[in-house]
């Protein structure tokens, strides 16, 4: 099966988690769209979706999913996201596509969160995949300066030559050459910096159940 064979298959298999007459938590990313294209044959069994970012927002309402802000609803059941690495704690990076504010807001206002990933995605370490971290453009600096003390690269994402800006107006560092052995104390501790708007680890709000893609069908890891 192709890497995208295997996102489709995942996306296909979250639809066990949506429970009709419910609001769906969508995260955004490639595996995610296979998602949001799955959920459009459910959508006049659910009430509608909150989504992660503009470009989720868009997909949904182009198949007719109605899209609701966070703040009209009080509890999501269901989330659904893909992820950039998985350990096998279950503790992610997320944030390739530059959403990982909103998934996490969204996230931490869902009951459950299903993680949908291709096999490629699960590492013994977290940290091969460059960390993002989106952060307030007048920080940057110091931050990245941080990061270099703790023997981390980071760069700022550029999207067409300039600093790509996020769904919420601010910047992302890319931070390469980490080795995250411990994703709940490194967490609490960026999230501490000021400036730091929201770091791509997700231990504190990790998957409850993550849907791997592998050549032998979908595996279900709890
Ligand atoms: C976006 C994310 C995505 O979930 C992550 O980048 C995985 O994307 P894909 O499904 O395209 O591999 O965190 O901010």
């Amino acid at each position: 099966m192709t890497q995208d064979e295997l996102k489709a298959i995942v996306g296909r298999a979250a639809l066990d988690y949506v429970t009709p007459g419910e609001i769906v938590g969508v995260g955004t990313g490639s595996t995610v769209n296979k998602f949001i294209e799955a959920l459009a044959t459910l959508k006049d069994q659910i009430i509608g979706a909150v989504s992660s970012s503009e470009a989720s927002t868009a997909r949904l309402k182009a198949v007719g999913i109605p899209v609701f802000d966070c703040n009209e609803v009080e509890e999501i059941a269901v989330y659904i996201d893909g992820a950039d690495e998985i350990d096998p704690a279950g503790y992610m990076i997320k944030g390739g596509g530059a959403a990982l504010t909103r998934e996490k807001i969204v996230a931490a206002q869902s009951k459950r969160f299903i993680c949908i990933a291709d096999q490629s995605k699960l590492v013994h370490t977290l940290g091969a995949f460059p960390l993002p971290v989106e952060v307030i453009p007048m920080a940057s600096h110091r931050i990245m300066r941080q990061f270099f003390a703790l023997g981390g690269k980071p760069v700022l994402r550029l999207k067409d030559g300039k600093p790509l800006v996020t769904d919420n107006g601010q910047h992302i560092l890319d931070v390469q050459g980490l080795r995250i052995s411990d994703p709940l104390g490194f967490e609490a501790m960026v999230s501490l910096w000021p400036g730091v708007v929201e770091v791509g680890v997700f231990a504190h709000h990790k998957a409850s159940v993550c849907l791997l893609g592998t050549e032998q069908g979908v595996k279900t890891l709890k």
